[in-house]
């Protein structure tokens, strides 16, 4: 969060094949991806994948094995070189915030000011304080905050030292279901407004999606797809990240071109692939309908319904289960026979 204007499309952080092995354990395999400044990112993956090491090598908390790291165009990690963290220009929130709970909001926005100018110090606490909405609470103890604002603590004192990056690892996992979705978008607005350069750790994709302009898919120790969430979500690269990234049924098929024969009839696919393959349908693009005993075998078996929306399970003539997700105003009764239609293009990922 340097003064000076950022010039577009500088690259705000770059990881280039990072590896770290705790003993046999490769927690990083190869970790590579560069994000732009003043863009966030959604580091997303299931519980061991590497997410928070990760982190702390771009941190300098942990030394990369191979690799480079570079943040704001400065090198900070390669082959024998290793800055430490305090010479990073990274701020970093954690998921207990670890406010200094004997000190009051303003000494722990404070706290890592003192490379700066005495009035300037003094101003740049009550300017972050601004930014996160706290600017009244200055006095308060971290006791006396709620859980959200607590968070917004740990961001002003992240942000007050003007760091080129910041981490961000599982943020909101303190906060219950409401709060969390109030105070991430708060979160994304504060960065935002600040310019700032983030990435966010999460093993929540709906947070994921919702709250980043890019996401980094990372399974095994290793990004398998960085794209933005619209992209990510439909068009993932692989049967792995689909079914990672939402519901995914899948469906048999034989593709030649973008023509797959299926269980559902001829499915256009959104790339050319030739040969057996995997289908991917997401339960939002599937249509069902009544029909008439006689002529058609697909049956609900199941309803599940969560007010917005329910998933709806059709057993298929094939045997095969898929899910439908439907609006809340069908009614559809169990063992009902229906009509399957899959609406729009597919991805499909050979087999
Ligand atoms: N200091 C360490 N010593 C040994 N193994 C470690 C160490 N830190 C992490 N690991 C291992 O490295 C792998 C990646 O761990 P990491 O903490 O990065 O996962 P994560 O993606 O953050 O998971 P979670 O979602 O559960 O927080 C795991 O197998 C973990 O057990
Ligand atoms: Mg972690």
């Amino acid at each position: 969060m340097n003064q000076q204007p950022r010039v577009p499309n500088e690259i705000g952080v770059k990881l280039d094949n990072v590896t770290k092995r705790f003993g046999a354990v490769g927690a990083a395999n190869g970790v590579s991806f560069g994000l732009e400044q003043g863009h966030l990112l959604a580091l997303l993956g299931p519980s061991g994948c590497g997410k928070t090491t990760t982190l702390r090598l771009i941190a300098g908390f942990e030394r990369a094995d191979e690799g480079r790291i570079e943040i704001g165009g400065q090198l900070v990690a390669g082959p024998r070189q290793h800055r430490p963290p305090e010479k990073r220009r990274v701020g970093m929130v954690f998921q207990e915030y670890a406010l200094f709970p004997h000190v009051n909001v303003w000494q722990n926005v404070d706290f890592g000011l003192e490379k700066f100018e005495k009035s300037r110090r003094r101003q740049r606490v009550g300017e972050v304080l601004d930014l996160v909405g706290l600017a009244g609470l200055g006095e308060r103890m971290p006791h006396e905050l709620s859980g959200g604002q607590q968070q917004r603590v740990a961001l002003a004192r992240a942000l007050a030292p003007e760091p080129d990056l910041i981490l961000l690892d599982e943020p909101f996992s303190n906060l219950d279901a409401g709060l969390r979705v109030r105070v991430r978008a708060e979160v994304r607005a504060i960065l935002k407004q600040a310019g700032a350069t983030a990435i966010f750790v999460t093993h929540d994709q709906e947070e994921a999606l919702s709250l980043v302009d890019e996401v980094a898919v990372m399974l095994n120790g290793r990004v398998c797809q960085m794209a933005s969430p619209q992209k990510l979500y439909r068009q993932p690269v692989s049967r792995d990240v689909a079914t990672f990234i939402g519901d995914a049924n899948f469906l048999p098929g034989e593709s030649r071109g973008r023509q797959i024969e299926t269980l559902l009839g001829t499915l256009e696919s959104q790339v050319p692939v030739d040969g057996p393959v995997d289908v991917l349908v997401r339960p939002e693009n599937i249509e069902i309908s009544p029909a008439p005993s006689a002529t058609h075998v697909h049956r609900v078996r199941q309803q599940l319904f969560f007010g917005h929306d329910q998933l709806i399970t059709v057993q298929l003539a094939s045997g095969e289960a898929i899910d439908v997700r439907l609006g809340p105003a069908y009614t559809f009764a169990i063992n009902q026979p229906v009509t399957v239609r899959v609406r729009g293009p597919v991805m499909a990922y050979p087999r």
